[in-house]
Parts: structure tokens; sequence; C-alpha cells
């Protein structure tokens, strides 16, 4: 049954998407809880501001890595029998569980590591292309939250151009979910309040 396996898809994407990568990490280096430093996200981002670049690397790279990995995975189980619907079902879930991760109350991350990381698997030019935005972005005005806001409202573009209508469908949904993650940083940045890339927690 299609619609069965697409569940158990968006099930273990979720259970993957859901590891907050930044909070485990900063909490074993000794470096306190995340959610009380910075913006109090869980992201490389804020990850940054405790000062420890590698630590924001890792989170970075493991925050990208589970969200491209339920999708290879479920490419791989799916076989292509399964579509292309399993692969975005189980990126579907891997956005959901960073996002609102039920181990931490649903209060997660912004998304922007792990919709790069689905997007890179989903289609590695669409995702290619959205980092080079968002590092173009951040040289340009050294705002993390605005790269990441640019990055995903070109995406569906990218996606519509180069895979179609079913990839930029996927795509706007996950762009409206970062987005609404971003409301305060939105607010932060209309304000001219939002601090730059690396600025260490005041
Ligand atoms: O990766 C999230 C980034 O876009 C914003 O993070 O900590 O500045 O709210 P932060």
């Amino acid at each position: 049954d299609p619609s069965w396996i697409h569940l158990v898809a968006l099930a273990l994407g979720y259970l993957l998407g859901s590891i907050p990568f930044g909070l485990l990490l900063t909490r074993a280096a000794g470096l306190g809880d995340i959610r009380k430093i910075g913006s109090g996200n869980i992201g490389a981002t804020n990850v940054l501001r405790t000062g420890n670049k590698l630590l924001a690397l890792a989170t970075l790279l493991l925050d990208g890595a589970k969200g491209a990995a339920a999708v290879l995975i479920a490419q791989y189980w799916g076989g292509d029998a399964a579509g292309p619907d399993l692969m975005l079902a189980a990126g579907a879930g891997a956005i959901l569980g960073h996002l609102y991760p039920v181990w931490l109350g649903f209060k997660g991350g912004k998304g922007v590591a792990t919709s790069l990381g689905i997007l890179l698997a989903l289609d590695w030019r669409v995702g290619a292309l959205a980092c080079v935005t968002w590092l173009a972005a951040a040289l340009i005005f050294r705002y993390s939250s605005l790269s990441a806001l640019l990055a995903l409202l070109f995406a569906p573009i990218y996606a519509w151009l180069l895979a179609g209508p079913r990839l930029a469908v996927f795509a706007i949904f996950v762009a409206a979910l970062v987005w609404w993650r971003h409301r305060e940083n939105i607010r932060r940045l209309l304000k001219g309040e939002e601090p730059k890339i690396g600025k260490k927690e005041t």
C-alpha cells in the first residue's frame, strides 16, 4: 500500500530530523544549554555565538546530513517502484522533525541546514544553487537569517527551472516553514537589530 509506506518514510524522516545536533554537541562540549545563549536557537548560527567555530561547523554539517540521510534512505529502501514521492515524504518528515521535535516540546530549530541537506539529496543542482545563494548573501549582507530567507525564497524557483513543479511545490512548503520559523529574525532585521554572523553572545 503506497500511502502506508509514505507514512513510514514521513515518520522515519521525522525521527532523523528531530535529532538536535546543536543542543547535543554544545551540551557534550560543556557549553551549557544552547537555548539560553544568543537567539536561543539550536542551529549552527547560534552555536557559533559560543565562539566555538568547529562545533558550529559540525552542527551545520550534521543538521544538513540528517536531512539528506532521510531522503537517501527513503530512496534506497523504496527503490524505483516507490517513486519520487517517497523521498519527498521523508524530506518533509525531516524538516518537520527539526523544526518541531517531540523531544524538545516541539521547539526545534529554524531549518536552514536541514532544508539545504534535503534539497541537495533530492536534486543536488537545486541544493547547490540554494547553498550558493546563502553564501553570496552572507558575504554581501553578513546576516545568517537574511541569507537563509533569500536562499529559501529562491529555492522553489531553482526547483521549478531545473526539476519541475513537483520539487517546486515541495520547496515552497519547506520555504514557508523556514520563513515562519524566522519571524523573530524578520522583525529584528526590519528594526535593524539583527546581529551579524559570528558576533558573540553579549
Ligand atoms: O540558521 C538559523 C539562522 O538563519 C538564524 O539563526 O540564531 O540568528 O536566529 P539565529
